[in-house]
């Protein structure tokens, strides 16, 4: 008797965690995380982001659920001062990154070209500037691409006449184009 009500009670709650827990956060993109969160000085936005808990559980953060890789970063309308730090380059698995109505500033790190299953890719509202970058071209998978309200100036790259892949929705208003 004392067996089948363990089990009993035991059976929905493994059920439950496998449901929640269904994919563990890399530990290299983790390491990652932490240090471009450290390099934007450990914005507020990003206190859930902890040495000792499971980044794929973590506030902007979603992961591929059968790698376990950070799939898609999305840190929208808070406080989050500074440049992109070059570290995000290591996060290859990206294919959704949104860093908009933030307090950004700086060129668009050439680092950026590494991600090339990118497909979303948005940073308006920011403080962005510089030349709007030709090698966004080449990001084949590119389907969505805003840099609106910025400060980006200069000319439209002309390899935009020509992405890789289908061309994007693009959207570079109110900049100094
Ligand atoms: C990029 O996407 C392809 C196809 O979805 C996938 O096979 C590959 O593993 C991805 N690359 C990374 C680094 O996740």
């Amino acid at each position: 008797m004392a067996s089948l009500s363990f089990t009993s009670a035991t059976l929905p709650l493994f059920a439950l965690l496998s449901v929640t827990h269904a994919v563990t956060c890399c530990q290299k993109d983790k390491t990652v995380l932490l240090e471009f969160k450290k390099s934007l000085n450990n914005p507020y936005a990003l206190a859930s982001w902890g040495s000792n808990t499971d980044c794929c559980g973590w506030y902007c953060i979603t992961c591929d659920t059968e790698s376990g890789r950070v799939s898609k970063l999305d840190i929208t309308s808070t406080t989050v001062t500074g440049e992109i730090p070059d570290s995000i380059r290591e996060l290859t698995a990206l294919t959704s990154l949104t860093l908009r109505k933030l307090d950004l500033y700086g060129e668009i790190s050439p680092k950026i070209r590494l991600l090339r299953n990118l497909t979303y890719f948005r940073l308006d509202w920011n403080r962005f500037s510089g030349q709007i970058p030709p090698w966004l071209s080449e990001l084949n998978r590119l389907a969505f691409l805003d840099l609106s309200f910025n400060r980006f100036s200069g000319e439209i790259p002309s390899t935009f006449g020509q992405f890789r892949g289908k061309a994007p929705t693009l959207d570079l208003s109110h900049n100094g184009l």
